[in-house]
């Protein structure tokens, strides 16, 4: 079911287990003030949930953010056929029967009007030929100030499973909003990383919403700058803190 963040703001939530750990998967949608619905990084739907949507507007776009969270897409787009469908590069090779209308780029992104967006590059390539393994955009949403990541970030804390929970604890990463573990390793270009964290920290949010883990309410950006520190190069002093 459908939770309002904020206006124009809604999340949907469903379980989902990632290497054994039960972590959550989150979908977004926002409104734009034409009725239009963005869907990000789509989650399994219902009639029930379909109903709903339909209640607050047209959803006339659906996104899928980076080479992770595609496995309810075809489904989704079953729903609005009419809907544009955006992913990311790299997308079609994962899912080859997979019809998408639009990639994420920075010359289309601004056809999403109301919503800034950024990839996030300098990870290393793996398997995906000329794709970072996330190949993540994220979004910020000025009118509620918030930065919306799929695998980019997470929060991990009591909200989890005690599994999920105990692991975090073990990384050090329990109750604070943090990259993705992979993200260190698979990082092939810190300068650039870098410059694509700079980019989303020039954008004025409060709230970080994310695929896995807790929304993170209040001095998001704070937090979300803190948890890149590695990347960004100087840890925060006590009084920028
Ligand atoms: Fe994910």
């Amino acid at each position: 079911m459908l939770r309002a963040i904020d206006q124009d703001l809604w999340v949907a939530e469903q379980p989902l287990k990632y290497f054994g750990l039960e972590v959550g998967t989150r979908m977004t949608i926002v409104r734009l003030q034409d009725g239009r619905l963005i869907v990000i990084s789509p989650i399994a739907s219902d009639d029930a949930m379909i109903q709903q949507l339909n209640q607050l507007g047209v959803v006339s776009d659906i996104v899928a953010p980076n080479l992770y969270h595609h496995l309810f897409l075809a489904q989704f787009k079953q729903r609005y056929p009419h809907a544009k469908l955006w992913a990311t590069s790299g997308l079609e090779q994962k899912c080859p029967n997979l019809l998408i209308d639009q990639y994420l780029s920075e010359q289309t992104i601004g056809l999403l009007d109301e919503i800034e967006a950024v990839p996030v590059s300098g990870f290393n390539t793996f398997d995906i030929k000329g794709y970072s393994p996330l190949n993540e955009w994220v979004f910020f949403h000025s009118k509620s100030r918030t930065l919306i990541v799929t695998d980019l970030a997470f929060y991990l804390d009591g909200h989890s499973s005690l599994t999920t929970q105990l692991i975090s604890r073990l990384f050090g990463v329990y109750g604070q909003l943090r990259p993705s573990w992979l993200e260190r390793i698979a990082t092939r270009d810190k300068a650039r990383v870098k410059q694509s964290i700079q980019h989303i920290l020039t954008w004025e949010f409060e709230r970080v919403i994310m695929a896995h883990g807790r929304i993170v309410e209040r001095n998001g950006k704070r937090q979300f700058q803190q948890g890149y520190e590695w990347f960004l190069g100087s840890p925060l002093s006590s009084e920028e803190r």
